[in-house]
């Protein structure tokens, strides 16, 4: 396989041993410990397992968390109603709601309920026009997590053209965002894709980065990357047979690709490093 690997695993125990070593000064200095309210509403079984992966990652960098669980039948009012206790308790730097939320809960009303100094997600109107403005305060798990992947495995993002496939709110938008702020690391040219583009590969091949966001296991084959592409997946498929795919044929663009990152080990662990980070900027910001 000629293309490096961007290990996200790897690096994802890296950034969380400094964030244990910020954690543990922070506790020093206040005497309380950052702290994540997890909020999971119903029986999706992945969800399930994101929230105990994030809560177990809490309790390995010395972040408190708590889980709030809550039955599929939930109403809207009864989990707006925790959220509001959530967004009072002085303990609770951070608060996570778990999506997909059931069909009778409207997200956006949800996302917009958390207030924003704990919205740690990154996912409501103010800290995504933050973001917008070239202030970025909590910038979203994944794509913060596909920024890192990048720039601390030494790609050059200045001037270089980023092809993003996916525009979803929570990836292939604020990651755009994040790769053309106007600031060291980013300064990105960047072209976002979706289904809609026509010849979505005459574009993926004009890139020196193609991110894949879509959710469609194995999509992006090598004839659709540049020798020497640099190519992050970001797609988690479950395969029949019960394997974890990503969007990114891996086998075959990996012999074109100069990095390429897996799945899993990728942008997966970044994804949760990410938040713990935010959870102890917003520890910070409300801790006096
Ligand atoms: N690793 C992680 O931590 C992590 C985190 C979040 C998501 N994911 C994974 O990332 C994938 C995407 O998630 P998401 O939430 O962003 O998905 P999403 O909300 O379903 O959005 C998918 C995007 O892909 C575009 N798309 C779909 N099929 C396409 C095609 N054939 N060609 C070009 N564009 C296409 C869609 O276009 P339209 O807008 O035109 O419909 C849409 O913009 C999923 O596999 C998800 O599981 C992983």
């Amino acid at each position: 396989m000629p293309a490096a690997l961007l290990d996200g695993k790897k690096l994802a125990q890296t950034i969380q041993g400094e964030i244990a070593s910020a954690a543990a000064a922070f506790e020093q200095k206040h005497g309380l410990r950052p702290g994540l309210a997890a909020v999971l509403v119903g029986n999706n079984p992945a969800s399930h397992i994101y929230v105990r992966n994030k809560r177990k990652a809490c309790a390995q960098t010395g972040i408190d968390s708590w889980l709030h669980e809550l039955p599929e039948e939930t109403s809207q009012v009864q989990l707006l109603d925790l959220i509001a206790s959530l967004n009072a308790d002085a303990k609770v730097h951070g608060i996570l709601v778990q999506l997909p939320l059931p069909r009778q809960i409207d997200e956006a009303t949800i996302i917009r309920a958390v207030t924003p100094i704990k919205d740690v997600d990154g996912f409501g109107p103010e800290n995504l026009g933050l973001l917008v403005t070239g202030q970025p305060r909590y910038v979203p798990g994944t794509p913060a997590g596909v920024h890192q992947l990048l720039i601390r495995n030494g790609v050059a993002l200045a001037g270089a053209h980023v092809v993003i496939v996916g525009r979803s709110n929570i990836v292939g938008k604020p990651l755009a965002l994040i790769l053309m702020q106007k600031a060291a690391g980013a300064n990105a040219t960047v072209t976002v894709c979706h289904s809609r583009s026509n010849n979505l590969a005459a574009l993926t091949r004009q890139a020196d980065v193609v991110v894949v966001a879509i959710g469609q296991a194995e999509f992006l084959k090598a004839d659709m990357v540049r020798p020497g592409a640099v190519v992050v997946d970001v797609g988690i498929n479950r395969l029949k047979d019960g394997k974890l795919v990503g969007d990114v044929d891996f086998a075959g663009v990996s012999q074109v690709a100069s990095a390429i990152s897996p799945v899993p080990g990728g942008v997966g662990p970044m994804t949760i490093t990410m938040l713990l980070q935010n959870t102890l900027a917003a520890a910070t910001l409300q801790t006096k």
